[in-house]
């Protein structure tokens, strides 16, 4: 049934007669707008009152049923329309001993907060956010850290990406965000990946 509703309105985009409601049509299936015109989901940048998190790119999407888990059927669908998040694709090749990053700070309790923001979501671990990076385009920098008492209480790693690469002096958001529980979310293990 689902599937049905689905390829219909992929026939309706795909032939073209309608253009504008497209992306609204793509915004109702996904449950959220995920082009980049939007930050791939997450518009207000972490840093930012009551933002959350895009996608969740990982292996336990039970912890996070209302945010868009980029595996799966999902995956085919995010490509027929290449202005939305991708699926990252699994290497080809075995990665060689580097993998493409240059660490620029390590284990802070600061966030990188810079203009240059383009999305952020949650993934398992930092080679999930480093890949994730990888499939966004134009993206040079991933941030991972904790979001402690953020995001819902997730205990997943924040991969938050810029495009261009940032150091510790950049690392400004320590959280401080009254939650919607009353609690009050700090920062730790904030790393940042510059792609070489
Ligand atoms: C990271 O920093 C915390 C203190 O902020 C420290 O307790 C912990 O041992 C550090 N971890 C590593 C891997 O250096």
């Amino acid at each position: 049934m689902r599937l049905f509703a689905i390829f219909s309105v992929v026939v309706v985009a795909i032939s073209g007669v309608v253009s504008t409601p497209v992306e609204i049509d793509l915004t109702s299936i996904l449950g959220t707008n995920l082009a980049s015109s939007n930050s791939y989901g997450a518009p207000l940048a972490p840093w930012k009152y009551g933002s959350v998190p895009g996608w969740y790119y990982g292996n336990y999407p039970e912890r996070h049923r209302n945010i868009r888990c980029l595996k799966g059927w999902i995956c085919k669908f995010l490509s027929w329309f290449p202005w939305l998040v991708q699926c990252p694709k699994p290497p080809h090749i075995p990665p060689p001993t580097s993998d493409g990053y240059t660490q620029t700070f390590a284990n802070l309790t600061g966030a990188t907060q810079a203009g240059d923001y383009m999305t952020y979501g949650l993934v398992d671990t930092i080679k999930d956010c480093k890949t994730m990076c990888n499939s966004v385009a134009g993206c040079k920098f991933a941030n991972s850290y904790h979001d402690v008492n953020g995001k819902d209480g997730s205990t997943q790693l924040t991969c938050s990406l810029f495009a261009t690469c940032h150091t510790a002096s950049d690392a400004t958001n320590t959280g401080g965000q009254t939650q919607p529980d009353g609690s009050i979310d700090y920062i730790t293990s904030s790393d940042g990946w510059c792609k070489d």
